[in-house]
């Protein structure tokens, strides 16, 4: 027993565990929050949503935080520049369902630093401390997702982290990459065990968490208080039941064989057509899609003819077909997942 699954608390939300589906754009909607939240994730944050965009009400942004099948606890990320839109939009998101709100400070893109939002946000202490107090307003728990700086030259991840927890955040979300880094490099756990050390608030951990035994020495190693998954996420949701039987009784499980990725792989297709229409989810679920069959012997081929595919029907048949292969295949690569 390590007992690393643990109940947490963010502001008065009582959570039953610690293990978290972190927000990626591209990648994050409804479907892969309700894959993650079935396998034992606790919590699923929303994608990224524009304050801006939100409180001009267009469909489509409000589509974005739509609840998962699910979803008992509707975590929505919100990035944005001015802390009095912030505000607003969070006002927003509560009347809309969210039960927490979490601030965007970590965002790599130009795009989004360019206006001053993502990691921008986490540059200006005084304008970060403004946003959580005006999101603060909605009456909902705030959490900060900070990067550990813009780069090596300007780290101020403690700064950042104290300016939000005494403006009122209840937990932060740290990725202690700078945004220089982007994706690239490794996280750097020293800064999240020192974090987790000094905030009084619960610390999220994130970054380079690509298997259950990553996100036990995580815990182990920097004390912090809950972890997030993202990329090793992708094509993956079974990582979530698998990192909780380790976390709760030290159960290693192997990882699942190609046939139970391809299960899983056929029903997030389906879903994702239900729910977003055939023509959007063949454009977007090829790279989750690759992700399910990341890593296989003999994978290039079907992820080439994977990309090719130009409809639902064609895409899951491919799956169908990958998954008799691999039937065939079984004496040779029974546990290659
Ligand atoms: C494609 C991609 C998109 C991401 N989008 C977001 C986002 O919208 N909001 C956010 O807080 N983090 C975002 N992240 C950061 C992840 O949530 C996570 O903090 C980061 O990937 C580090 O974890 P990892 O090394 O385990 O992937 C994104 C990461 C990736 C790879």
């Amino acid at each position: 027993m390590t007992g690393y699954f643990r109940s947490i608390e963010i502001g008065n939300l009582q959570l039953e565990g610690n293990v978290f589906a972190a927000s990626m754009a591209g990648y994050t909607d409804c479907i892969t929050r309700s894959l993650a939240l079935n396998e034992g994730a606790i919590l699923a944050y929303t994608v990224m949503i524009s304050a801006e965009a939100l409180i001009r009400n267009s469909g489509r942004t409000l589509s974005m935080m739509k609840r998962a099948d699910g979803e008992e606890i509707l975590a929505v990320q919100l990035f944005g520049t001015s802390p009095q839109t912030l505000g607003r939009a969070a006002v927003l998101a509560a009347q809309n369902g969210a039960d927490l709100l979490d601030l965007n400070a970590g965002c790599p893109v130009s795009k989004v630093t360019g206006k001053g939002a993502g990691a921008a946000m986490g540059r200006v202490i005084g304008r970060l401390a403004l946003a959580v107090e005006e999101m603060g307003k909605a009456g909902l728990p705030v959490t900060v997702k900070i990067r550990s700086g813009w780069d090596d030259g300007e780290i101020n991840w403690s700064e950042a982290a104290h300016a939000a927890v005494e403006a009122g955040a209840s937990a932060i979300g740290f990725h202690p990459r700078t945004r220089r880094q982007g994706y690239g490099g490794r996280a750097d756990w020293t800064a999240l065990k020192i974090m987790s050390r000094e905030l009084p608030v619960p610390v999220i951990g994130s970054g380079d968490l690509d298997s259950p035994v990553s996100v036990l020495r995580m815990f182990n190693e920097t004390g912090c208080r809950a972890v997030m998954i993202a990329r090793g996420a992708i094509g993956n949701p079974g990582i979530y039941s698998q990192t909780r039987k380790l976390l709760t009784n030290g159960i290693q499980e192997t990882p699942q064989i190609p046939e139970e990725r391809l299960k899983i792989a056929r029903f997030h297709l389906k879903a994702a057509a239900e729910e977003f229409g055939d023509k959007r989810t063949a454009r977007e679920i090829k790279k989750h899609l690759a992700g399910y069959i990341k890593g296989w012997p003999s994978a290039a081929e079907l992820r080439r003819k994977l990309m090719t595919a130009s409809d639902i029907p064609a895409l899951m048949s491919l799956l169908n077909e990958g998954n008799q292969s691999r039937v065939r295949l079984r004496g040779n690569v029974q546990r290659d997942g």
